[in-house]
């Protein structure tokens, strides 16, 4: 237990305190155009060890290294044309690649989880490009949400379910986007691990090419085989058209509801209110209804954390 868990704001006084944190092998909440990352440094693996007890994270499902440009990534990972052209089209952005090891690369590998690749993101939100320069090295960060729970896009949404267990929080407001990264596996044939901020149409666009789509059971450790995550207290059920006994509606589009995604349908606006809506729904204590969303672009995304949201709980 951190007696008191810090609130620094993202100045350059705050970061320069998040980056000395970070560096005393510490563990600091920072905002990003996804969702709120819990960061400590990649290369020391007590800080790592941290981020896995702070969330009750179990320790097969390994990290992403937040890194501050393409040179940064490419010093950990075997760099490849498909790779030069993702990041050419969405870095600095919400899109993370997963590639073979460098040899050399120092990185713990608590962060991998023992797998012979690694997850890399270059993030475009200001208070983490300023975090990552200040620190000048790579950040392990999952979500800052204790495992299995809903994602936090606001500061207090990581108080709420980390204060007392990480040295500090770096609030810069709500996200932008509010959905995690799209992960994509180029250690072989591109491959979708994850839909996320950027859509698939978009990646097999740029690469000029489909993605395989990962098998939920293939022996890797993705997210996709957790199925039950980003689990509000409360039961959900998706694809309501109206509401049944005591539930509330989280509606899409011009619907009657409890609270709207998006009124006028807009998906990028929906991905940015999912987290914060399913935060606000969970207190009323409530079961949660939600309306049917489409299915592509940003939908994919939405509807794959809302499955999950869904999903029969092990408990
Ligand atoms: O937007 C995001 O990606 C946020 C912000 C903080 O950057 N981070 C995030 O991290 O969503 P997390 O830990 O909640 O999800 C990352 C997922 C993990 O579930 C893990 O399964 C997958 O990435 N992953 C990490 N390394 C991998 C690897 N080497 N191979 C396959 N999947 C990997
Ligand atoms: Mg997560």
């Amino acid at each position: 237990m951190i007696p008191t868990t810090l609130d620094l704001t993202a100045d350059p006084d705050g970061i320069a305190r998040a980056a000395d944190l970070l560096r005393q092998g510490l563990l600091v909440a920072f905002a990003t155009e996804t969702v709120y990352g819990l960061g400590g440094d990649a290369r020391n693996g007590e800080a790592v060890a941290e981020i896995y007890e702070a969330k009750g994270r179990p320790s097969f499902n390994p990290l992403i290294a937040h890194v501050a440009s393409v040179e940064a990534a490419r010093r950990f990972v075997d760099w490849s044309d498909h790779a030069e052209t993702l990041a050419n089209a969405f870095w600095p952005g919400p899109l993370t690649l997963v590639l073979p090891l460098r040899d050399g690369h120092g990185i713990s590998p608590l962060v991998t989880a023992g797998l012979e690749t690694l997850a890399v993101r270059v993030p475009v939100h200001q208070t983490a490009r300023d975090l990552l320069a200040a620190f000048d090295g790579p950040v392990a960060a999952p979500s800052a949400n204790p495992s299995g729970q809903i994602s936090p896009t606001t500061a207090d949404h990581v108080r709420a379910g980390l204060g007392g267990r990480i040295s500090a929080i770096l609030d810069d407001g709500p996200c932008g986007v509010g959905l995690e990264s799209t992960i994509v596996g180029l250690a072989g044939e591109p491959t979708l691990l994850r839909p996320g901020g950027i859509a698939l149409e978009d990646i097999e666009t740029a690469l000029n090419t489909r993605l395989h789509l990962h098998q939920v059971g293939d022996h890797l450790t993705a997210p996709g085989q957790l199925q039950s995550h980003y689990a509000p207290d409360a039961p959900v059920r998706l694809n309501a058209v109206l509401k049944q006994g005591e539930e509330v509606l989280l509606g899409f589009g011009p619907v009657d509801c409890d609270l709207n995604l998006s009124e006028s349908g807009n998906l990028i606006e929906a991905a940015a209110n999912l987290f914060a809506a399913l935060h606000s729904l969970n207190e009323t204590g409530r079961p949660i209804a939600v309306s049917p969303i489409p299915d592509h672009e940003l939908g994919a995304a939405i509807n794959d954390r809302l499955r999950r949201a869904a999903a029969p709980r092990d408990s």
